[in-house]
């Protein structure tokens, strides 16, 4: 494939992060939106209408159309959950590099198969922990990396979520471990660079529908890492301020923040006080460059620019851990890796 040819995607599933990455490809001079695969068709062609592309859109019973399609390199699987692993065997064995929402697939043998298969198939697999692209972020991990705050010895970091998702996405979102804790395990493992020989959890479900769906909504997570360094997650399915988003790293020579953001960073200082504009409100806000930068990083990667920054085994791992997270929650126990 040569450096300046444009990439054919194919997308299933066009709800709320499909939007964003088929927004992204659209905008995206390095890409074409080939096809997008959705059982809602009649929003799918609105949003292609809106969009003044020529995308054209079929239902998952017809999803062969964009596999066999020649022209069609890669896929982004932004699906619900459960769908995830059938729909990337499937592009992967017709040929095509592919872009999954986390998780890939719902077991720990699962996702291997995956990626044994997008290795037999010398395809990339890439598995969407999008907060790794945030410029923010990705500073933090930077400044760890080159040594500046030492020795690291604490990595925390904040994740309530805004608005509260749905009753509906709630039921099929694989529940809060798999669907937000794992990002957080990510971000912690990737900025040690190891991964925690012991994990505590303990959590609760302050609304009671959730509860009744066996789930959780708020999470404080300890784990103790081979290095020393301890690390902390503080989670919530909901913050009525916006979308809460920090990570703070101590190490012995000095702190690395990323804080939250707003879209105005100016300050009203009056008689009784000061007043600051809201956060940013959810993820599309807050990560809307982070979804750029991934997709130019899957790109990058399909054309031998790049080589893969989320592997195989960061996948295995932050699962594992999270297994261990959600045990530990169950049994009220530590719990060893
Ligand atoms: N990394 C992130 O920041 C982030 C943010 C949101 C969601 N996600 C992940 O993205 C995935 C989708 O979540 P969402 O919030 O966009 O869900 P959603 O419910 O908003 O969208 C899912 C879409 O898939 C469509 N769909 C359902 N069955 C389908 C099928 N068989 N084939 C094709 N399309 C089908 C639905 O009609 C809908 O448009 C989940 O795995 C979630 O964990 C990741």
């Amino acid at each position: 494939m040569s450096h300046g040819s444009r990439i054919g995607f194919v997308v299933f599933g066009l709800g709320r992060a499909g939007i964003i990455h088929s927004t992204n490809l659209i905008r995206n001079p390095q890409a074409t939106l080939k096809w997008i695969v959705d059982i809602d068709e009649d929003k799918a062609k609105k949003f292609v209408k809106e969009n003044f592309t020529d995308t054209q859109v079929i239902a998952p019973s017809d999803m062969e159309r964009a596999l066999l399609d020649p022209t069609v390199q890669a896929a982004v699987v932004a699906t619900p959950t459960d769908m995830h692993e059938d729909i990337v065997m499937r592009c992967l064995r017709a040929g095509k590099a592919v872009f999954c929402e986390k998780p890939v697939a719902p077991t720990l043998e699962a996702i291997e198969n995956c990626y044994k298969e997008a290795d037999s198939q010398h395809l990339p697999l890439l598995c969407a922990f999008n907060r790794r692209f945030d410029p923010t972020v990705r500073s933090v991990f930077d400044r760890v990396r080159k040594d500046d705050i030492g020795n690291i010895q604490v990595v925390k970091t904040t994740s309530r979520d805004s608005p509260l998702p749905s009753e509906g996405f709630l039921r099929i979102s694989g529940g809060i471990f798999h669907d937000c804790c794992v990002h957080d395990v990510d971000v912690i493992c990737w900025m040690l660079g190891e991964a925690p020989h012991t994990v505590f959890c303990l959590a609760h479900a302050f609304h009671a529908y959730i509860g009744a769906m066996n789930d959780v909504d708020t999470i404080g997570v300890v784990m103790k890492f081979p290095s020393g360094a301890i690390g902390q997650i503080d989670l919530s399915r909901h913050a009525v301020y916006g979308y809460d988003q920090r990570v703070e790293v101590f190490g012995s020579g000095g702190m690395l923040t990323s804080d939250n953001q707003s879209s105005l960073c100016a300050t009203y200082f009056h008689a009784s006080g000061s007043t600051q504009n809201p956060i940013k409100f959810s993820f599309p806000q807050r990560y809307s460059e982070a979804y750029e930068l991934e997709m130019n990083h899957f790109i990058d990667v399909i054309k031998r620019k790049d080589d893969l920054l989320i592997s195989k085994d960061d996948v295995l791992r932050s699962f594992t851990v999270v297994e261990a997270i959600e045990k530990s929650f169950q049994t009220g126990q530590p719990v060893s890796l």
